[in-house]
């Protein structure tokens, strides 16, 4: 959970852009893993031989070819990005958001048939949480790896823990770090603020496509991006009508800079369901299993929403939910869904996800919206300068892209083209 410096209504941790780079990292302790060098190329052959290639071999070739490819550099940027994720005080919000860490905990032990007895890897493992769950499920072998200098602690709480022999933490970039065997699980928190933000989702696609055996199981599997208008007077006339009267002093020549340092960038917090003028609409769906890095570069989709109300509109409201379950060979292989298996010590679970989940082969659902319980996640809102008044039933339509920015692919470029009552508008902002 990198945050944004909006210097708005998140308390963002700062990016540290003088540290030091931590390119090729620095491996923590022994295991069937090295860390390989940024732009250097792996072992294995390949084996097409120019015969008839089966599908399935063309797909081996594929891997394979995936597998050799050079890690991309990593840049001052990614540096910041994991000296933020150093300090404590992120670790402790994310495992103290007990919607998040019960979810993954939960969906872990949904999952213990499968993992039991297997090799898993947590794709940036923070503090090793999600690592120790998978080890207490019955994992063979767990590759816990972050490249922040948080996993040299993940390290000795794994050593206090006693599970040395089972989870062995790589400080290192998974894009670097070697592992010598494929894994049968991927489990990694990714999401970035609006789900896309930070950027994380690449690294589980290129340690899905590095060491996954075919019919693995990534958790989480599906990830959706809603979005929908809003509406919010209480915020507008907090940031900009305060201006107006302060002090009995009129300060309403500041107005303009008030708005745009307000509403300029994306603002980070908890709306409520009476914020929310429509259903939402899906942005993004992605499919865990088959996404590709280049899908995530830039992202269009076109939105078409009738107010169910009059009131002033202020912006969009984005939020999402990410879905635990296996892959369809995955099921099928197993011949039935999952058994859901508590943890014998378990004192989280309580009635938020049991709501979620009422059968047990339903799939269990980590949701970030207005309409459910507060996560550090929060929700993401891209206002306007001045709020539009629409009608109940007025016709809200146009276009939203999300790209990861040219100068730093961990910031999201936000393009909003939107008209309604017969006027267009066209939002930019950048998440950074
Ligand atoms: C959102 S935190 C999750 C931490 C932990 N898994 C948890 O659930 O509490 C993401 C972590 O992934 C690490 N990370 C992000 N990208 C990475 C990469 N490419 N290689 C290694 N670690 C990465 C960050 O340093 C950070 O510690």
């Amino acid at each position: 959970m990198f945050q944004p410096t909006d210097g708005g209504y998140t308390n963002g941790y700062h990016h540290d852009a003088a540290a030091a780079g931590i390119s090729g990292g620095h491996r923590v302790r022994r295991g069937r893993s090295r860390v390989r060098r940024c732009g250097g190329v792996g072992s294995g052959s390949n084996s097409d031989g120019g015969a008839r290639v089966s599908q399935w071999q063309q797909q081996q070739h594929e891997d394979e070819e995936e597998r050799e490819k050079p890690a991309p550099p990593c840049t001052d940027f990614d540096t910041a990005y994991f000296n933020s994720y150093a300090h404590v005080g992120i670790h402790e919000e994310m495992i103290k958001d007990r919607v998040r860490t019960d979810s993954y905990r939960n969906a872990i032990f949904q999952h213990q048939n499968f993992i039991a007895g297997k090799v898993v890897v947590d794709v940036g493992c923070g503090t090793g949480i999600l690592s120790i769950f998978c080890a207490q499920a019955g994992a063979r072998r767990v590759y816990a790896v972050d490249a922040s200098d948080i996993a040299v602690q993940a390290n000795e709480i794994v050593k206090a823990n006693n599970l040395s022999d089972k989870v062995i933490v790589l400080h290192g970039r998974v894009e670097d770090v070697e592992i010598d065997e494929e894994v049968d699980v991927i489990v990694s928190e990714w999401m970035g603020y609006m789900l896309l933000y930070e950027s994380m989702l690449g690294s589980v696609i290129t340690a899905r496509d590095r060491w996954l055996k075919p019919g693995g199981l990534i958790l989480p599997s599906h990830a959706t991006l809603y979005m929908a208008p809003v509406t919010h007077p209480d915020r507008y006339s907090e940031s900009v009508d305060f201006w107006r009267n302060v002090y009995g002093i009129d300060m309403s020549a500041i107005m303009p800079l008030a708005k745009q340092c307000a509403f300029e960038e994306p603002s980070v917090e908890t709306i409520t369901v009476e914020n929310v003028l429509t259903w939402p609409q899906v942005v993004k769906h992605v499919d865990c299993y088959t996404v590709t890095i280049q899908e995530l570069e830039s992202i269009t989709a076109r939105f078409k929403f009738e107010s169910m109300m009059r009131s002033p509109f202020h912006g969009f409201a984005f939020w999402f939910d990410v879905e635990f379950t296996g892959p369809a060979v995955f099921l099928l292989n197993n011949g039935m869904p999952p058994s859901f298996v508590e943890p014998s010590n378990s004192n989280m679970t309580e009635g938020n996800q049991r709501k979620k989940r009422p059968n047990p082969n339903e799939a269990l659902v980590l949701s970030t919206a207005p309409e459910d319980p507060p996560t550090h996640w929060q929700q993401t809102l891209v206002y306007f300068y001045d709020p539009l008044d629409v009608e109940q039933d007025q016709v809200i339509e146009g276009s939203l892209t999300l790209s990861q920015s040219k100068e730093n692919a961990r910031f999201m470029n936000i393009h909003l083209e939107y008209s309604s009552g017969g006027r267009s508008f066209v939002k930019e902002s950048v998440m950074r």
